[in-house]
């Protein structure tokens, strides 16, 4: 059964409407979450198929750092209250030690939970921002734009791995900043660790209201899963 078959509060009959004494019709406390929910639909990949079985009792998650596996379970445990509070989560670490898959837990939490989520590798979706200049395109920067600040929990996956231009510090600080002032939740993942790199890359004032909204980096350490996966 989907989420567009029956009510999230148990109000409604799905409708998203409630019927009073009288008959008449108001919008049943469920709409806000649907509203917010279909706004988020159309955007960023969704999980994509790598992730999508991803769980805290299967590897690769299963046997990541116990202290790192305790914050990720606190947040989904509370996602709600996590996502009304507007907070987030950073996974740092080399390649392939399971950030991505870590961020995709709190995702998948979400959507679960009701919420409008955008997932995005971060160079995606400076391409799908580019798009929206070309001419004969669907939707336009001010639309994505406000989607991208709208969603209830913007995934910025691979934070870092973009070239570095000033067109693309000034995406990063809009969207983040615009999230920030409006207390809204971000998870990121990025290879990058060291803060001056950080910093360089992406910008110090895009790295200080990340570190505002999401608290302090969870570093994972390891080796590289893939590899060890392969032998
Ligand atoms: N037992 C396993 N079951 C499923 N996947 C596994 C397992 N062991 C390793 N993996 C692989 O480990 C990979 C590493 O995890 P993940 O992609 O979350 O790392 P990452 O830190 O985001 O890497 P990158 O920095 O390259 O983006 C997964 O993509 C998955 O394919
Ligand atoms: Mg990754």
């Amino acid at each position: 059964m989907s989420f567009t078959d029956f009510c999230p509060k148990g109000a409604c009959d799905g409708s998203g409407w409630v019927l009073d004494e009288s008959g008449d019709a108001r919008p049943c406390e469920c709409r806000e979450i649907r509203v917010s929910r279909a706004k988020g639909r159309r955007m960023g990949t969704g999980i994509p198929k790598r992730f999508q079985g991803v769980s805290f009792d299967r590897n690769p998650v299963r046997e990541l750092d116990p202290v790192v596996l305790r914050e990720v379970r606190l947040f989904t445990g509370a996602i709600d209250a996590r996502i009304a509070a507007g907070d987030g989560a950073w996974f740092q670490g080399d390649v392939g030690t399971g950030k991505t898959s870590l961020a995709m837990l709190i995702s998948k939490a979400a959507i679960e939970a009701g919420h409008s989520v955008a997932i995005y590798s971060v160079p995606r979706l400076l391409a799908d921002i580019k798009e929206t200049f070309e001419q004969r395109t669907t939707t336009t920067y001010s639309e994505l734009f406000r989607r991208l600040c709208d969603v209830d929990l913007l995934h910025l996956d691979d934070l870092g791995a973009e070239r570095r231009t000033d067109w693309v510090l000034e995406q990063l600080y809009s969207i983040v900043n615009e999230r920030w002032q409006s207390e809204r939740s971000i998870v990121v993942t990025s290879n990058l660790t060291n803060l001056d790199e950080l910093r360089e890359q992406v910008g110090a004032r895009t790295v200080s209201r990340l570190a505002e909204i999401c608290g302090d980096p969870l570093h994972i350490m390891g080796r590289d899963l893939r590899m060890a996966r392969t032998g």
